[in-house]
């Protein structure tokens, strides 16, 4: 049985999708400062040619044609249809396809693949959906399979941080204050995600997190 949604949740989806429809056109252009961490988050993987990846919340797909370009069998998933739309226009992969789906509510197997990575989809989600994604993304990666996410950071320097900290409240969701506040490295733990790499990004102000499926086998 589906399981209840609370009311921040329902609000989120109904956002998620209005925004998205809205920002689809536009997203690339909106999205190009994250454009330079794409081919690392995938050296970051270190994973071999041919390897199952799954990329959560795509978007436009930059993040998955950056694995298909280096040939890994890659499904990007997202809930917006009209933003995957723009991924399927574009992808020119045989090895890149991309599907409608809920991060919360994956339509695949247990232990299907070898790698799944999300970025700059978690600051953007309320902290109870942020736990059910990763939770789903443990469940279909393999044992001791790669779990990589990018997302925002802050700063170490006082003034810098106080800048980005309010310059990026200014055009995110009210999820971005309580994300960037956060333990996100104590959430993956808790689920059982074992960071193994970290690497800061974008002068401070994002991070990618490479960790390992620390689950049982089941
Ligand atoms: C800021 S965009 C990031 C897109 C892409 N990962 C990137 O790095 O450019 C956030 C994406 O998360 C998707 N999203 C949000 N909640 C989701 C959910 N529960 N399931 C699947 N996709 C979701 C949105 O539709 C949107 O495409």
């Amino acid at each position: 049985m589906a399981e209840k949604l609370t009311d921040n949740e329902k609000e989120y989806y109904v956002l998620v999708r209005k925004v998205f429809a809205i920002l689809a056109p536009f997203y690339d252009v909106i999205a190009a400062p994250f454009s330079g961490i794409r081919d690392r988050m995938v050296n970051f993987t270190n994973a071999q040619k041919g390897s199952k990846t799954l990329d959560v919340a795509t978007g436009t797909g930059q993040q998955a044609f950056a694995f298909a370009k280096k040939g890994y069998d890659v499904v990007g998933i997202d809930l917006s249809e009209a933003i995957l739309n723009v991924a399927k226009k574009k992808n020119k992969y045989k090895n890149a396809k991309f599907e409608v789906a809920d991060a919360t509510n994956l339509p695949f197997e247990n232990n299907s693949f070898d790698i799944s990575s999300i970025s700059f989809a978690l600051h953007e989600m309320p902290l109870s959906i942020r736990e059910k994604v990763l939770k789903e993304m443990v469940r279909v990666t393999k044992p001791k399979g790669i779990i990589v996410i990018a997302d925002y950071d802050l700063p170490k320097n006082k003034i810098s941080k106080f800048l980005v900290y309010h310059f990026i409240s200014l055009y995110e969701t009210k999820y971005y204050k309580t994300f960037i506040k956060s333990d996100l490295e104590a959430l993956l733990s808790k689920n059982r995600i074992k960071i193994m790499e970290k690497d800061t990004v974008m002068h401070g102000v994002g991070r990618i997190l490479k960790g390992i499926n620390n689950k049982l086998l089941y």
